[in-house]
């Protein structure tokens, strides 16, 4: 019988999840569905209660649902549990809740980019939920030295706080990283974005989480002649490991990968 996922969000129109999915499916020959639903912002709880009660087996988690669906769960995996945000659920009879996209982010710097994380200084920009969910697989692939900066210092501080590495302002980031990770929506908005400029030198792997997007930030990179990445190869692994949470079964993601950035 074919059992149906979904990934939810507000908005979720522009979302590459259910596509991906259904590569994954057909390489795979997994038998699932993978739709699309758009919680109005209020009603997070109440649309997954829905679709759960509707037979659905899992959701992916997109924004601005990712703490709300960390409190919505029963249980969580350790690496949920230490990011506090959550983008993969499970269903059964109790509600199971995971976040892949720490992983996810390592696989695409180490496996598609060959960039080898251990050893080297990170700075990672942003202490909302895209940095929490990251930090801790970082850790885990042994950076020499972490270092989160965010324009409202005071968050950037907790972050760091709870996971044992340096804070930093943007002002007093004054010499290159090695890789440079935007975790921030800098830019997205009205607002201008502000980054710290002095962390990217040429030999810096510029590493944007925002994806199909020519960003304020590799903007910025390009021009100070970084290495740029963009969040695609981060989008397709993280959707990977769900894939491999609720099937058991773990996709390629190479060719996936090259033929969405049309190779
Ligand atoms: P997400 O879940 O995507 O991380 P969020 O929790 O709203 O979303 O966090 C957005 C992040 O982008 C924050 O780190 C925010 O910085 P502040 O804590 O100072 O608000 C950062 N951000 C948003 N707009 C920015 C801008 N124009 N320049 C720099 N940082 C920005």
């Amino acid at each position: 019988m074919t059992e149906r996922y979904a990934v939810i969000g507000h908005p979720v129109a522009h979302s590459q999840s259910p596509d991906l999915h259904a590569r994954f499916a057909q390489a795979t020959g997994e038998d699932i569905e993978y739709g699309r639903i758009e919680a109005p912002l209020d009603a997070f709880e109440r649309t997954v209660d829905e679709f759960r009660a509707g037979g659905g087996r899992g959701l992916n988690v997109t924004l601005p649902f990712k703490h709300a669906a960390f409190r919505y769960c029963d249980e969580v995996a350790e690496r949920a549990r230490e990011a506090r945000v959550v983008n993969t659920l499970v269903f059964g009879e109790r509600t199971r809740g995971d976040n892949t996209d720490g992983v996810g982010l390592v696989r695409d710097i180490e496996g598609n980019l060959t960039v080898t994380l251990g050893g080297k200084t990170v700075l990672l920009m942003g202490a909302g939920g895209a940095a929490q969910g990251v930090v801790g697989a970082l850790l885990g692939a042994r950076v020499g030295r972490l270092v989160v900066a965010n324009r409202t210092f005071a968050k950037a501080d907790a972050l760091a706080t709870r996971f044992k590495v340096t804070a930093a302002r943007f002002d007093d980031v004054r010499e290159p990283f090695d890789i440079v990770i935007n975790a921030t929506s800098a830019g997205l908005g009205t607002e201008p974005a502000v980054f710290p400029t002095a962390a990217i030198g040429k030999a810096t792997l510029a590493y944007d989480m925002v994806y199909a997007r020519d960003t304020a930030f590799l903007r910025m990179a390009r021009d100070k002649g970084a290495r740029c990445a963009d969040g695609l190869g981060m989008l397709v692994e993280q959707a990977a490991e769900s894939f491999f949470i609720w099937r058991g079964v773990r996709p390629q993601t190479r060719s996936v990968l090259a033929s969405l950035r049309g190779g």
